[in-house]
């Protein structure tokens, strides 16, 4: 049984089954390099810039740039490796069918199950922010929802039981209507939403592309005003000073809760860089995916970065770190009165959050249904996941599963455990593509394709590990110490177990990479992604490791035995 768990299968064959119109009549190719940059970019800039970033910035302060910078490396590395594995197999799927070339059956299986966390849990909590800038929208607009109506169940739960004093939270609990002994609280516009974006899922990539496209115009344009806006008003009203802020100690520092306050910003900054990999999903939707979708992963991925540093830039230099503490909507938040002052921005950037994290929606929307469709042809789901409507060309089994998997949890979890859960859950995705690209063997370069350019790693990955560590020894001299010691709080041990996996696991690969002489650009994707989970809580690495195992469960009772290699 063990052999065939690791069952693999074949490039070639995937390639001709990818494009192959057995499969239901086949998705139309109507994509272009400008199209997948454009779905990169819909699926990137969303709920982590417009939402999830004050909370980042509350834990790390202005320091909170270098873990994007650390995320934003992991993540370019990363790229490479969908871009060489999309290369190879240009069919939709993505990690979860690369894993299945490389490490075989059940590797695949696990990929397609985290993925579920990816791209359909992630939506929740795009669905949550979505809520809460339209929420916000229609204030401003004097048209007021019960917070009741506009409120997650468990967000008012927990928040009420913890003593809140936030007054929405407090009547979104106290004014709901009592039924059958459940409080009626239910976070209407995120619902709805999912149900409009499945509608337009359902109906057809061209409609959605040309939709999404105009989306990403108007993001772009607005995030590019609050830099040009912020920054101006930040250096002309001289408060660069905010860069290097005072601490609870009243230690002025670049990140005054030291760099741990930064790496407890993790799943915040990694949810902001999750969307790049999307645009590999659309493999048999592109018109030349051998050599647009390397390039529109790419392309999207370094004007997002990009994007990323100057908007942390301005908005921890608009106000104090501190003040961000529960701002869900920070963008808008730093053109308040008390701060910037600027009226007309707080709307537009209401406004612009709303089409941002639309278009967000849209594409992981879209995603899900596609690797289920690839799950479904290699006989690991049911074949009704394969189905394509006959008329609008989509997958529209799977289309409609997705707006269940992602619009009956909005009604009974919250916001920080999707943020949570979907980070850990796409790293883990993430590192077992650049451990697959590591397995791979080398290939040639062909006149149009993308080539992932070979860089030994035999000398330089070795002394890089060895420089690293020398360097936290010097610069912190208890590190190694401190991580080594075990009678210590329960966020610290997790912290301390999954620093010494790291280092430990690096250190093999360091050894691997002498004897092996292991391609440089997979490898290093591999160690960073590896170093950004060393900031997951316990709390996260439970709930992960459940999930997982119950996919495996399914898997041994389902897949397992219908495989088409069984
Ligand atoms: N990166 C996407 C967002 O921030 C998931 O919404």
């Amino acid at each position: 049984m063990s052999n065939s768990l690791f069952r693999t299968k074949n490039i070639d064959k995937i390639v001709a089954e990818g494009s192959d119109d057995s499969h239901g009549g086949g998705l139309k190719r109507v994509l272009t390099v400008k199209d997948l940059t454009f779905f990169g970019i819909a699926a990137i800039l969303g709920a982590g810039s417009f939402s999830s970033l004050g909370g980042a910035v509350f834990n790390g302060g202005p320091g909170v740039i270098v873990l994007f910078i650390i995320t934003g490396i992991a993540c370019a590395f990363t790229a490479f490796c969908y871009s060489d594995f999309a290369s190879r197999i240009p069919v939709a799927g993505s990690a979860y069918t690369y894993a299945y070339a490389s490490f075989g059956e059940v590797f695949a299986w696990i990929i397609g199950w985290a993925l579920i966390m990816e791209y359909s849990i992630g939506n929740i909590y795009v669905a949550y922010s979505w809520s809460d800038y339209f929420t916000s929208f229609l204030e401003r607009m004097n048209v007021h929802l019960p917070a009741y109506l506009t409120t997650s169940y468990m967000e008012a739960k927990h928040a009420v039981a913890a003593g809140t004093s936030n007054e929405e939270l407090q009547s979104a609990w106290n004014q709901s209507p009592v039924i059958a002994g459940l409080r009626f609280i239910i976070d209407l516009p995120a619902l709805i939403i999912n149900v409009l974006i499945t509608y337009l899922v359902y109906r057809g990539v061209k409609e959605s592309r040309n939709f999404s496209n105009l989306m990403v115009i108007l993001k772009l344009g607005v995030v590019f005003l609050i830099i040009l806006v912020g920054g101006y008003l930040v250096l002309n009203n001289g408060l660069t000073s905010n860069w290097i802020p005072e601490n609870e100690e009243g230690v002025k520092s670049f990140m005054p809760n030291g760099f741990s306050g930064v790496m407890a910003a993790v799943a915040g900054v990694f949810f902001a860089y999750i969307g790049f990999d999307a645009v590999s999903v659309l493999a048999e939707e592109s018109k030349n995916p051998q050599r647009d979708l390397p390039k529109g992963m790419i392309y999207s991925l370094v004007i997002c970065t990009v994007i990323y540093i100057l908007l942390t830039l301005v908005l921890t230099g608009a106000v104090h770190y501190q003040k961000f503490e529960n701002v869900g909507d920070p963008l808008a938040f730093i053109f308040e009165k008390e701060n910037l002052n600027v009226g007309w921005m707080q709307l537009l950037v209401a406004v612009c959050a709303v089409v941002a994290m639309t278009s967000v929606l849209l594409v992981f929307q879209m995603g899900q249904p596609r690797i289920w469709m690839s799950m479904s042809r290699d006989g690991l789901l049911p074949s009704v996941f394969q189905k394509i409507h006959p008329q609008y060309k989509t997958p529209s089994f799977s289309t409609i599963v997705t707006g269940l998997v992602v619009g009956v949890p909005i009604l009974f979890t919250d916001k920080t455990f999707v943020l949570d859960f979907t980070s850990i859950a796409t790293l883990f995705a993430f590192v077992l593509v650049c451990a697959g690209v590591l397995l791979l063997p080398r290939k040639a370069k062909e006149q149009g394709k993308f080539h992932l350019p070979f860089i030994s790693s035999k000398y330089i990955f070795p002394i890089l590990i060895m420089v690293s560590m020398a360097l936290l020894h010097h610069f912190s001299k208890n590190y190694f110490a401190d991580i080594l010691k075990f009678d210590v709080d329960a966020t610290q041990l997790t912290y301390n177990i999954s620093a010494i996996c790291f280092w430990t696991i690096s250190l093999l690969l360091a050894v691997g990479a002498f004897i092996k002489n292991w391609s440089l650009i997979p490898l290093m994707g591999l160690v960073t992604c590896l170093y950004l989970l060393t900031g997951m809580t316990a709390m996260n690495w439970a709930w992960f490791g459940g999930w997982l195992l119950l996919g495996l469960v399914v898997y041994l009772f389902y897949g397992y035995k219908k495989s088409k290699l069984a």
